[in-house]
């Protein structure tokens, strides 16, 4: 069965139906499973016990979806790629540690220093593990619309004294018409990990635009600044778990923001994509089907 025979099949039946992949989310669900689950977005993933609790349900699985394989992989990598990536901020961290006990260390700079450390690796578990809610369908993303406008306006409120510090300055240009099929904390992540970047990597003086408006296909955010842009190269795998475009490690970061925020954005229906040219900074732009 493919994916657009099941969404039709599903949509014609009154009974309650939802298709699910081999990984247990949802494929397709029409209006009678989606009221049954209370919800029913693609890309959430339905567990045995809630569907066993449903007996009305009939639930119907995708043979094969495509993209599985490379998905198993990812999966398999991931595990491998945290370990990994907890290992830097604990080697340097001991490094540290020893080094503060020589005698004629700054152990007050040393100390910064392992704050920064701890703090690297506190948001690497904190964004893995909202990565595993996310995938586990534990995290709800979509429920009803939300205005973006004063999510936007309260999320760059609460970057100003960054922006200052890193000499960004950040313009807000939203239409207050606009909602989106986001939850509001997921709205706030989304705006949150795109403006972080733009502070974090567009270089002293730039300035990055955080616009919410409509087109013809729907509503859309779109974060662009003007700063060093990202090369032709590591435009496409931005997305990526772990990708950094740094990869001398010499800035702090997990490489998991853009990937969180695909994960919210498409599992609430929409796109992602991002554009740069190197040195014209880098815009990232989430569009949302018409609601
Ligand atoms: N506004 C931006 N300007 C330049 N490079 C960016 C920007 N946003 C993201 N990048 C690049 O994309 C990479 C991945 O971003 P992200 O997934 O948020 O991870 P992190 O910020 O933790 O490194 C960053 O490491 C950086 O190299
Ligand atoms: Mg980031």
């Amino acid at each position: 069965m493919n994916e657009e025979r099941a969404r039709a099949v599903v949509e014609g039946s009154d009974a309650p139906v939802v298709v699910l992949d081999s990984e247990r989310r949802i494929v397709a669900a029409n209006r009678a499973a989606a009221s049954t689950l209370g919800g029913a977005e693609p890309g959430r993933r339905l567990g045995e016990e809630q569907t066993a609790a449903r007996p009305e349900l009939l639930v119907l699985f995708l043979e094969s979806a495509p993209e599985l394989p490379a998905y198993q992989e990812l999966r398999a990598g991931f595990t491998a790629a945290v370990s990994h990536e907890l290992r830097t901020p604990l080697a340097r961290l001991l490094v540290l540690l020893e080094s503060a006990t020589l005698p004629g260390s700054d152990v007050d700079a040393l100390m910064e220093q392992a704050r920064q450390e701890v703090e690297q690796a506190r948001e690497l578990i904190d964004d893995v593990l909202f990565l595993g809610e996310l995938e586990t369908g534990r995290e709800v993303v979509s429920l009803g619309r939300t205005a973006a406008q004063p999510v936007v306006e309260e999320v760059a409120a609460s970057f100003e004294e960054r922006a200052n510090h890193a000499q960004i300055s950040v313009e807000v240009r939203a239409d207050g018409g606009v909602a989106l099929p986001l939850r509001p904390r997921m709205l706030r992540v989304v705006v949150e990990n795109l403006l972080a970047n733009s502070i974090r990597y567009a270089g002293p003086g730039s300035t990055c635009v955080v616009e919410v408006s409509q087109s013809d296909e729907g509503p859309f955010i779109a974060v662009s600044d003007d700063g060093k842009g990202v090369a032709a190269v590591d435009l496409p795998r931005l997305f990526e778990r772990f990708y950094r475009g740094d990869q001398a490690r010499t800035s702090r970061g997990t490489g998991l923001g853009l990937a969180i925020v695909k994960h919210v954005v498409t599992s609430a229906g929409g796109e992602v994509d991002a554009t740069s040219e190197p040195g014209h900074g880098l815009a990232v732009r989430v569009r949302f089907p018409r609601g």
